[in-house]
């Protein structure tokens, strides 16, 4: 099943619902073995998930899933190494660093996978695991991190890295003494990490700003949380149903965790009512161009600036779009241009000249995010598209065909 096809123009009507954060998830899996019991619910249906609970059952863990909630007992985890088979299907098992560390002093793990959207260095994870007081070895791409002893220390982000205080914060919770991380992510999915570590018993201080201290803790306790709504999945049918709704209601979404992305919007002039935890969207003519930026949380999100693109095409003049946490995330570009689209990349930024009207043909999908922007091409694009390459979909679109279908899209997976 590695190709999806979808006859485009379609008008969706109903209600989607939003599934529980990747990002948070890849993150909570990791964390789950520093207590001996945990219970992780709202749990989405995605590849990633699959290739954690691979990694957790090799490491002699138990695993429950059943209605979308994970029931882990890593009483009798084992310290193995974690090898390339496990660790290079995605980027996220190398939280197990960090957790391992807090856990048995000692990890051994393989150089991490994910998409290809630039260089992804994770030299601020280690030196903030040095600081921790470990010993960072590496053979070829082997590491093997390891400390008698973890002790606080004060450790200053170069940059507000999501992945470097996810895995620091793991590595400090069961350190002796106080952690304290400077210009910390705020992305909502670690507040999502820190309320699971506090539920275990973990003490950490300043949750939502740039600067976290964790008290250390010798023993954490069973541990409960509730993952929080897919953002980025939220922004992905909010675009669908501005390009090709009609009262489409996207549900579970946590619209203060998107308002930068609803600025965005407001600046287009697109149809969208929020009511609660719903929003509402038409399909949305005469839209304004506009210039957009990525930044870190609370920032437009760098998820989110591929599949905003595709929205960009069907308005009136030019837009740009800048990004400025990845240098390679512009490859549905190219496959937009082969539907119909005009974009030119100039180096960090692209010009998206609209209003242009896409045909279907045969495209790939280069990573996650690029796929959801020809998912949404595809969907607003004349006759019929084939995207092809679709695991990276997998990965964090959850139940992406039949939430489609049930709105009246027409869409479907093919084998190869
Ligand atoms: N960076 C370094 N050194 C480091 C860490 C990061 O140079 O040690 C650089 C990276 O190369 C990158 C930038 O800093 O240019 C941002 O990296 P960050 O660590 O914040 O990102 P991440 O943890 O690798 C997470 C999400 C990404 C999301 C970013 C930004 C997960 C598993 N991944 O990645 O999600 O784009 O934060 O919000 O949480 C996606 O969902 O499509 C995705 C790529």
């Amino acid at each position: 099943m590695d190709k999806i096809k979808v006859i485009g123009r379609q008008t969706l009507s109903g209600k989607i619902y939003i599934s529980g954060s990747k990002n948070s998830v890849v993150s909570l899996l990791p964390a789950s073995i520093l207590s001996d019991e945990c219970v992780i619910e709202k749990v989405p249906h995605i590849s990633d998930v699959d290739n954690l609970e691979e990694i957790l059952r090799y490491l002699n863990v138990k695993f429950s899933l059943e209605s979308g909630v994970i029931h882990i007992d890593s009483r009798d985890m084992k310290n193995l190494p974690i090898i390339e088979e496990y660790s290079t299907k995605l980027r996220a098992s190398y939280y197990f660093m960090g957790a391992m560390l807090g856990r048995f002093g000692k990890v051994e793990i393989s150089f991490p996978g994910g998409c290809n959207i630039g260089a992804r260095s994770f030299d601020f994870h280690l030196k903030g695991f040095e600081k921790l007081g470990a010993k960072v070895e590496v053979h070829d791409n082997l590491y093997i991190i390891s400390a008698d002893k973890l002790k606080g220390a004060e450790i200053n982000l170069p940059f507000p890295s999501v992945g470097a205080t996810v895995n620091i914060l793991l590595a400090a919770v069961k350190a002796t003494g106080v952690t304290i991380i400077n210009n910390a992510a705020r992305e909502p999915e670690i507040e999502n990490l820190i309320s699971f570590l506090t539920s275990m018993g973990a003490k950490i201080k300043g949750v939502n700003t740039d600067r976290l201290e964790i008290i250390g803790v010798s023993k954490l306790n069973g541990g409960h949380v509730v993952v929080i709504p897919d953002r980025i999945e939220a922004g992905t049918y909010i675009l669908a149903g501005i390009m090709n709704g009609k009262d489409l209601e996207i549900c579970n979404v946590n619209p203060n965790h998107l308002k930068s992305f609803f600025d965005v919007l407001d600046k287009m002039g697109a149809l969208y009512k929020i009511d609660g935890d719903k929003v509402i969207t038409n399909r949305s003519l005469n839209l304004k161009p506009v210039n957009i930026e990525t930044a870190v949380y609370p920032g437009f999100p760098t998820d989110l600036q591929q599949p905003i693109t595709t929205l960009l095409l069907g308005a009136n003049g030019v837009s740009t779009v800048r990004e400025t946490i990845y240098e390679n995330r512009f490859q549905n570009t190219k496959y937009l241009n082969e539907m119909g689209a005009h974009i030119d990349i100039l180096g960090d930024t692209i010009k998206v000249y609209g209003p242009t009207s896409l045909s279907g043909k045969f495209v790939r999908t280069s990573d996650l995010r690029a796929g959801a922007a020809l998912v949404l091409a595809a969907l607003s694009a004349s006759g019929e598209t084939t995207i092809s390459d679709i695991k990276h979909l997998l990965r964090g679109y959850s139940d992406l065909i039949k939430k489609l279908t049930n709105v009246g899209a027409k869409i479907w997976l093919e084998d190869e």
